[in-house]
């Protein structure tokens, strides 16, 4: 961005959650402290008659509700920059007025401008379009840059035709799908002590690494979700997107450039070699379940089958990967929060210390920790003092909060930065999202078919149905069910 340039971020459904509890605190947060570019404007869109001092009082509630250092005079000059226009998705009409609104701000100065999609996925396209049908997509008087919620897409195809409409209206560089899972520090910190490190990367491989495991569990039951979550089950919801991102940056290759296309490339060739399952395959390497009391939840069906719970396992056909299991783990009504990746190295080749019961495969491993709090473990075989070998689990520990002093920005706060700044790597490129339901779209297959026995239940607050626990122990692996390591 050159100096000159203002931004000004246009956010559809203004009026909805994502806007109020994380798109606007974070940008708030991004102005307090001195990190938001200066001359940087918001524009809230949505159906909601408000005016603009309207939009700014409801705003002030939430942020100050949102964030931990909200502070009143930081605010007064943040929501000097905020605006509202009262509009309707679904009516090109509605779209003049924002143009008119958006070129009385910018007084039709250069400026990047920022489309964020913060609204149902059904009118994604519906923006784009009436966008490209004002020339709103057009360059010329600054960049335009378009940001695509989760979820993208319900499966390949709809993915597909979802690519091909936006590519329509907007150039791939013009793209930015979301996870904000990717702007968490520690998930950029997983490249960090990858590729910043000596010491890893050398046993980072099938040679030292028995499996992985990576867990995104959340205490919550669907609550109010019922409705949208019924349809879409943990597959959709988590998989596809947070479980195979934290995959890519955990098996990819280090990129030759730290920059959006070498990284997303490297990811992309993760996904390429993931070995292909059938049916049956599918079923070998998958356990779902469903949370006691799910069909009882507001929206949810009687008879629903929707898994609240998966866990596949994955196969990477790479030099480096070749025969380490992946596997990936995901539930609401869990036992604890928590998204970890535990990355288990092999057993020793010698039982020397052989009398000792407390060698196991529990020791050598690596934990990092995404949230609720951010940091990394690692485990290890200690010798008890005194006499004999009598050996005990011990850990070293970095955690994020107490190395560094104050406060962690939250995800979307990178995110926003990144796509003011035009800085793809952390979003996810066309390739990548198509990719990514190819892997997932056989297991969504095979589970909602008919032919599968009813759903397996599980007690809420635990870590999934009995089957899971016994599906690892098959394979001679046990899940890794401590919740949170780090607090
Ligand atoms: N909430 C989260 O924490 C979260 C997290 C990750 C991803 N997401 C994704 O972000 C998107 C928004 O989620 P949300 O939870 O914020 O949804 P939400 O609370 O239901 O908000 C939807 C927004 O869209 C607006 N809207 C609906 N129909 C419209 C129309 N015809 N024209 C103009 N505006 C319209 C609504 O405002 P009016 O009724 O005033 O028009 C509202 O502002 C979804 O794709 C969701 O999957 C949300």
């Amino acid at each position: 961005m050159t100096e000159n340039t203002s931004s000004t971020i246009v956010i559809f459904g203004a009026s909805g959650d994502l806007t109020s509890r994380k798109l606007v605190p974070a940008l708030y947060n991004l102005h307090r402290t001195g990190e938001l570019p200066a001359h940087t404007r918001i524009v809230g869109f949505s159906r909601t008659p408000m005016s603009d001092e309207a939009w700014r009082h409801s705003l002030r509630e939430t942020t100050a509700n949102h964030t931990d250092d909200f502070d009143e005079p930081s605010w007064i000059t943040f929501a000097n920059n905020i605006f509202y226009q009262p509009g309707d998705i679904q009516k090109r009409s509605d779209f003049d007025s924002l143009q008119h609104k958006l070129d009385t701000i910018e007084q039709k100065r250069l400026a990047t401008r920022v489309y964020y999609l913060a609204t149902a996925p059904q009118f994604y396209w519906p923006v784009a379009s009436n966008l490209g049908s004002l020339g709103m997509n057009d360059e010329s008087h600054g960049p335009r840059r378009i940001v695509v919620e989760k979820p993208f897409g319900t499966d390949l195809s709809s993915a597909q035709i979802l690519n091909s409409k936006l590519h329509s209206v907007f150039d791939e560089s013009q793209i930015y799908r979301i996870d904000h899972y990717l702007g968490k520090e520690s998930v950029q910190n997983i490249l960090a002590l990858r590729f910043a490190n000596t010491i890893f990367e050398p046993v980072w491989n099938r040679r030292y690494i028995d499996h992985v495991q990576i867990t995104v569990a959340e205490k919550v039951s669907v609550g109010r979700r019922g409705d949208y979550y019924d349809k879409s089950g943990v597959l959709r919801d988590m998989f596809q997107n947070h479980l195979l991102q934290l995959l890519m940056v955990t098996a990819m290759e280090a990129p030759v450039l730290f920059n959006a296309e070498a990284v997303r490339n490297e990811k992309v060739k993760v996904l390429d070699a993931i070995r292909p399952l059938d049916n049956d395959r599918v079923q070998a390497a998958s356990v779902r379940g469903q949370y006691d009391g799910y069909r009882k939840e507001p929206g949810v069906s009687p008879a629903s089958q929707t898994p609240t719970f998966g866990a596949i396992r994955l196969e990477i056909d790479s030099w480096r990967w070749q025969g380490v299991p992946f596997y990936l783990r995901s539930g609401k009504a869990m036992s604890c929060r928590t998204t970890q990746i535990v990355i288990a190295f092999r057993e020793p080749p010698l039982k020397l210390f052989g009398g000792s019961e407390s060698i196991t495969r529990e020791a050598n491993r690596l934990v990092i920790q995404i949230q609720p709090a951010e940091g990394i473990q690692l485990h290890f075989h200690t010798k008890v003092p005194g006499e004999g070998m009598r050996l005990r689990l011990t850990d070293l520990e970095f955690s994020y909060s107490r190395e560094f002093s104050g406060r962690l920005p939250e995800a979307y706060e990178p995110l926003l930065l990144d796509v003011m700044t035009g800085d793809a790597s952390l979003f996810a490129r066309s390739d990548e999202v198509e990719k990514s339901w190819e892997i997932i779209d056989p297991f969504v297959n095979v589970w909602e078919s008919l032919e599968l026995p009813p759903i397996p239940e599980y007690e809420s607050g635990f870590w999934g149905p009995p089957v899971s626990a016994e599906w690892m122990e098959a394979q001679g692996r046990t899940w890794f069910d401590q919740c949170p390591v780090l607090t």
